[in-house]
């Protein structure tokens, strides 16, 4: 059911932990199954994801999606940032089961969310990007 490499991130995610003072934190929620996403960013003075952890209170395939995610959102700006959408991390993983979709679509709200925040913060605008809906932040 699942594909070898949502096996591989499930078992062993990358980058899962905290940034200790981001410069900028996404929380988001599905409200249909619960699950929590939260992920931290740090980037650089030219708008460069230098570091990026996330922490998931859900499934596996949250886990290996946001595990995916966050591979492929290091080292880019923040404008490229936003073309890592849920597709994108869905291919990368060899696809999802259909009732799995959303929860490719958590990752990529909280890389949105996360990345909301740091453009709020520094006054910054990231072209296309949008406060996720189901953004849960308490901000810290
Ligand atoms: Fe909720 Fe996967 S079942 S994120």
């Amino acid at each position: 059911m699942y594909s070898e490499k949502v096996m591989e991130h499930f078992n062993h995610p990358r980058n899962v932990g905290e940034i200790e003072h981001p410069s900028g934190v996404g929380t988001v929620g599905n409200a249909k199954c619960g699950d929590i996403m939260r992920m931290y960013l740090d980037i650089d003075d030219d708008g460069r994801i230098q570091d990026v952890k996330f922490k998931t209170f859900g499934c596996g395939a949250a886990v290996a999606t946001s595990s995916m995610a966050t591979e492929l959102v290091k080292g880019r700006t923040v404008q490229e940032a936003l073309l890592v959408t849920n597709k994108a991390v869905m291919e990368a993983l060899d696809g999802l089961p259909p009732l799995k979709v959303h929860c490719s679509l958590l990752a990529e709200e909280a890389i949105h969310a996360a990345l909301w925040d740091y453009a709020q913060k520094n006054n910054v605008v990231i072209e296309g990007l949008e406060k996720p809906v189901s953004d849960i932040a308490e901000k810290e």
